[in-house]
């Protein structure tokens, strides 16, 4: 039982040319060749894409794609069926669409798209990243991770831990509007790998843009740092300024993609021992940085006061 990582993930937005401005130029990942349902899929190492996205008259996060074993594969659409959540099996038609020998779509019980697959591609042709990034951080570690929100906090922290297999790495509470508001709870989760979280869930309601943020990592902070450049001389709006997180030692910033979601772009994140990884319990969110839009604006408002 158990997640291997993440995959890939679909998108749906009504704005194609401007995720791939986004992807290119600020992301630095590779064009890949279209896919034969016309979808346009971007590369960051040698799965050949990691991003999928669909034109449509929406702009969300359909799905983040998990891969899990063959042997994983049935008892997963089972247990998921059996929890009485929609199990859509994909034709060989779709799965092959994701590099995938097989698939399933399913969501949690907040209604965040997932899917599921066994069967990868791997393939060798090199990264070319138009703007020079020398490589994303992914192998046995998978893409990154996806950050939900729930407002049946519990009942999707238990689908997560215990239908799908994730593993608690950190459960804390961030007092996020101050020391006095109640705190919200997150559940950051790890699969058999050593990414610190595959999948974190964070209490409140489930956001239009179908996600909270996604997460690349780069290899050192100075392709951070030139992500950073690429941002702001493209003019994409920051979510969060540079900053490094107390639980996963990330030191990133976040920038919004134009679905709405954010993007996290980071380094050094820490690498744990899934087997013995003991769970965490923080208290904060960063150790340094990370100045929120939110906070910024909520600053500058009552500054105008
Ligand atoms: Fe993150």
């Amino acid at each position: 039982m158990g997640v291997k990582s993440l995959g890939y993930v679909v998108i749906a937005t009504a704005q194609p040319e401007r995720w791939d401005h986004f992807l290119t130029q600020v992301a630095g990942a590779m064009r890949a060749p279209d896919a034969a349902d016309g979808a346009a899929h971007y590369r960051i190492d040698d799965r050949p894409f990691r991003f999928r996205i669909e034109r449509a008259n929406e702009d969300r996060l359909l799905a983040a794609g998990y891969e899990v074993s063959e042997a994983e594969f049935d008892r997963l659409s089972d247990a998921i069926a059996a929890a009485g959540r929609p199990v859509d099996v994909l034709s060989a038609a779709e799965a092959a669409l994701r590099c995938a020998a097989r698939a399933f779509r399913t969501s949690d019980p907040a209604g965040n798209g997932l899917e599921f697959f066994y069967g990868d591609t791997r393939d060798d042709v090199a990264l070319q990243s138009p703007v020079g990034v020398a490589r994303f951080v992914t192998g046995d570690m998978g893409m990154g991770h996806a950050v939900f929100s729930a407002p049946n906090f519990e009942e999707t922290h238990a689908f997560y831990r215990d239908v799908i297999g994730f593993r608690d790495t950190d459960l804390p509470a961030f007092h996020l509007m101050g020391p006095d508001a109640p705190p919200m709870r997150f559940a950051f989760m790890h699969a058999d790998n050593g990414r610190h979280h595959s999948v974190a869930l964070g209490e409140g309601p489930v956001s239009p843009a179908g996600c909270v943020h996604l997460m690349l990592e780069y290899p050192d902070l100075t392709e951070v740092g030139r992500a950073h450049d690429r941002m702001k001389a493209h003019g994409y709006p920051e979510s969060a300024t540079l900053g490094r997180h107390l639980n996963d030692e990330t030191i990133g910033f976040y920038v919004q993609t134009p679905s709405g979601f954010d993007l996290e772009l980071g380094c050094d994140s820490l690498v744990i021992d899934p087997a013995t990884w003991e769970v965490t319990r923080h208290e904060g969110i960063s150790s340094w940085g990370h100045e929120w839009a939110w906070q910024k604006a909520l600053k500058q408002a009552e500054a105008a006061q």
